[in-house]
């Protein structure tokens, strides 16, 4: 999800989008996994819909390939950075639970769907 101009005032943010490796992924939250491209972001729930567990075993460390794909560390579901489906492994078709978020100032903030200031 790209982000936009948007005032998010009062909004508290997951994290900084350079806090993010570019081409990987962070633990933003205790169940918020954060992707990034250069400078377009997507989150999801750190929740692998094969056995309903983090994708990732090692704080912080998530196996991403080419700002593409993240791998789930357990039995190697791939899954697209852009729309959270499992393209290759034991649970494809499935798909990661989307988190909406929106970029401000390099900010990623959860999108409460508040008003625009476009
Ligand atoms: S728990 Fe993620 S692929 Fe099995």
């Amino acid at each position: 999800m790209n982000g936009s101009a948007r005032d998010g005032a009062g909004v508290a943010p997951l994290c900084a989008l350079d806090d993010v490796p570019d081409g990987g992924g962070l633990e933003a939250a205790a169940t918020i996994l954060v992707l990034r491209r250069g400078d377009d972001a997507w989150a999801y729930r750190n929740v692998c819909p094969h056995f309903s567990i983090p994708l990732n075993y090692e704080p912080d460390t998530f196996w991403a390939y080419g700002g593409e794909l993240v791998m789930c560390a357990h039995h190697s579901a791939m899954f697209r950075f852009d729309d959270g489906v499992c393209v290759d492994g034991p649970c494809l078709g499935a798909r990661l639970t989307p988190v909406p978020i929106r970029i401000e100032n390099r900010r990623i903030l959860i999108d409460d769907g508040g008003d625009t200031h476009d």
